[in-house]
């Protein structure tokens, strides 16, 4: 076989995603609509009725090249938010996003901040072509450790990735928390705040800070509270549009298909699907609690903000991927922890989703509880 030369490092962990639930009916017979799928962090409620309203009714016309822009989507991001169009950029995914912020600020073997653990993607972006990370600790409960953080931020980092709520704890850095960071970065560190996980938080976000930050970018995605995470779509957001022009100058030229540009633009303005999302969220964690409260091998790691928590396993004889597995084979699917770098294999991270999924999923680790 001829040996391909790969530039962009390609050496280490790769992203494990939440398994899907056909694999899982397959593999151990049972019935797909039983299973629990709590590894994703999708919407419990399925996708934003608004987008699946616009896309019915619209003529798609898939002959026709896009807007290379996505410029019908960045009007309607800039309208909900009050920004101008020039301060949004969208992606396929906020993945493709944070690809872009890492290729367009930080050049080979430049540093890169982000907490330990944190969502795999930026380490594993961070990484290609030879780039530096530097992590930031977290404390026992995954609490973000602003002291750690702005200590590192001394190092002047080329960006300093700040996930609100966090994942994989959920946990909240308060405004005050983000403005000491926001303060301590010099100009030359651009400040991303990811914020897929927001309206989980019953906070408003962020990004009524960008006016006062020029080195500062607010990060979101339609895959999470609007139910799209099959659309993929996800975009960038500053009040610096000197920030947003390199990631728009370097994107895929045709990102965002017409079906994407469509559904997002309609999703930005579905508030009520995202309130029912949350409500059911809020609910789901409080009943999760209180049953979790009761277990011995186990616990709900506390302080969580977003529509997932951490499950810790307390018992010794036990670890993540033996959990996991015997959760898979009563129909929940979660996410071993052992596939999040920098979070090893003492837990679990569980999706809040329908009381219907969360009583399976307590159902199932009650049964190890007692074995
Ligand atoms: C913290 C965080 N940011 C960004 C994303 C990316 O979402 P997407 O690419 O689906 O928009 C995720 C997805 O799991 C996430 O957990």
């Amino acid at each position: 076989m001829v040996k391909v030369s790969v530039p962009a490092l390609v050496e280490g962990a790769v992203y494990v995603p939440g398994l899907p639930k056909e694999y899982v009916s397959e593999r151990f017979g049972v019935a797909l609509d039983d299973i629990a799928k709590l590894g994703s962090a999708e919407n419990p409620h399925g996708p934003s009725p608004k987008a699946m309203e616009a896309l019915a009714k619209s003529n798609l016309k898939l002959d026709i090249y896009p807007d290379w822009t996505a410029k019908p989507l960045r009007e309607a991001i800039a309208k909900r938010y009050g920004f101008d169009p020039d301060c949004v950029v969208c992606g396929s995914g906020e993945t493709e996003v944070i690809a872009l912020v890492i290729r367009a600020f930080a050049a080979p073997g430049e540093a890169i901040l982000m907490h330990n653990p944190c969502f795999p993607i930026y380490r594993i972006y961070a990484a290609c072509e030879g780039r530096s990370i530097i992590l930031s600790p977290m404390g026992k409960d995954f609490e973000p450790l602003v002291d750690e953080y702005v200590k590192r931020l001394a190092d002047n980092p080329r960006i300093a990735f700040i996930t609100n709520p966090h994942n994989p704890s959920g946990v909240l850095l308060s405004e005050a928390q983000v403005r000491r960071i926001c303060d301590a970065a010099s100009k030359d560190t651009l400040v991303v705040l990811d914020e897929a996980y927001i309206h989980y938080s019953e906070t408003d976000g962020l990004m009524k800070l960008l006016p006062e930050y020029d080195n500062l970018i607010v990060l979101r995605t339609f895959s999470k509270a609007y139910g799209l995470a099959g659309l993929r779509v996800g975009f960038g957001i500053s009040a610096n549009p000197e920030l947003i022009r390199p990631l728009r100058n370097i994107k895929p030229t045709w990102n965002m298909g017409h079906a994407q540009i469509i559904g997002a633009s309609a999703a930005v303005f579905d508030e009520e699907h995202v309130q029912r999302a949350v409500a059911t969220v809020l609910e789901s964690k409080r009943f999760v609690a209180e049953e979790m409260a009761k277990m011995n091998r186990f616990r709900m790691v506390p302080g969580s903000r977003s529509n997932f928590f951490l499950a810790e396993i307390v018992d010794p004889g036990l670890d993540s991927t033996v959990v996991f597995n015997r959760l898979l084979e009563a129909g929940v699917i979660v996410k071993d922890g052992k596939d999040i770098e920098g979070l090893g294999d003492r837990y679990l991270r569980v999706d809040l989703n329908l009381k219907r999924h969360m009583e399976r999923f307590l159902s199932a680790l009650r049964s190890i509880d007692r074995s």
